[in-house]
């Protein structure tokens, strides 16, 4: 299976923003066959993805989702709007989302559950909040995943994304985990039957030897994705 590599733009860009992003991104990475591509932008802008990506190599997707199908659920969104964008990937419990709203581990399988239900593909983020071994964080992680597809009947695991961040490794100021730790950290999660990705400052620096690990099924990047130039350029190293 081709990697794949994709990024969330997290609360950045204004819808504006957001078509100039995808009009400088889509030449880019056009003539790239050698991974799969998908951009998670803020609600706001998930129809402007649909209208500037249509056709191209380049999936979208959505941040998060609501668990239910509709209602009486203030600001919320649903997973029949975003497969009605176009949505083929939908961002779950990234550890920003546990902190800033508290979500559980059971939260995050209902909304596993409910991306799955909706024919899209669920990423589900996992990642221990500390530095420590890479056991330690296998455990840690393990048991979030365990939680996170615990509705996820046996036969539909290969259809979900684990994309693996430490927590520590997130964010302005933080370094990506070791390339080492991170596969033997993967290797653990593989035995869920779902495909792992790594994020947490991914650069086109930290990506290739992250790549070069056997268990790292793609790439989850965030800041160094927020220029087009940048998230081509770590693109491009699959096709080396
Ligand atoms: P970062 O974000 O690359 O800016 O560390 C990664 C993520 O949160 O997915």
């Amino acid at each position: 299976m081709r990697p794949l590599i994709g990024t969330g733009l997290k609360m950045n860009l204004t819808s504006s923003e957001a078509a100039a992003y995808f009009d400088a991104l889509r030449p880019l990475v056009a003539p790239l066959t050698s991974c799969e591509l998908f951009v998670l932008p803020p609600f706001t802008s998930v129809w402007v993805a649909r209208d500037r990506l249509r056709d191209s190599n380049v999936a979208w997707g959505a941040q998060d989702v609501h668990p239910q199908d509709a209602g009486a659920h203030t600001g919320d969104v649903s997973a029949s709007m975003l497969a009605d964008l176009g949505c083929t990937f939908v961002e779950v419990g990234h550890s920003e989302r546990r902190r800033d709203h508290g979500e559980s581990d059971q939260l995050v399988a209902q909304k596993v559950h409910q991306v799955l239900r909706h024919h899209m593909t669920p990423i589900m983020c996992v990642g221990e909040p500390s530095p420590g071994s890479s056991e330690a964080a296998l455990d840690h992680v393990l048991g979030q995943a365990r939680a996170g597809m615990s509705m996820v009947p046996e036969q539909d695991r290969a259809r979900v994304v684990i994309a693996y961040e430490p927590v520590w490794a997130i964010g302005e100021g933080a370094v990506a985990a070791d390339p080492k730790f991170i596969g033997r950290v993967h290797r653990g999660l593989k035995e869920l039957g779902a495909r792992v990705i790594y994020g947490g400052s991914v650069d086109h620096v930290t990506a290739g030897p992250i790549l070069a690990q056997a268990a790292v099924e793609g790439l989850f990047v965030g800041r160094a994705a927020l220029d087009p130039k940048g998230f081509a350029a770590i693109a491009q190293l699959t096709s080396l």
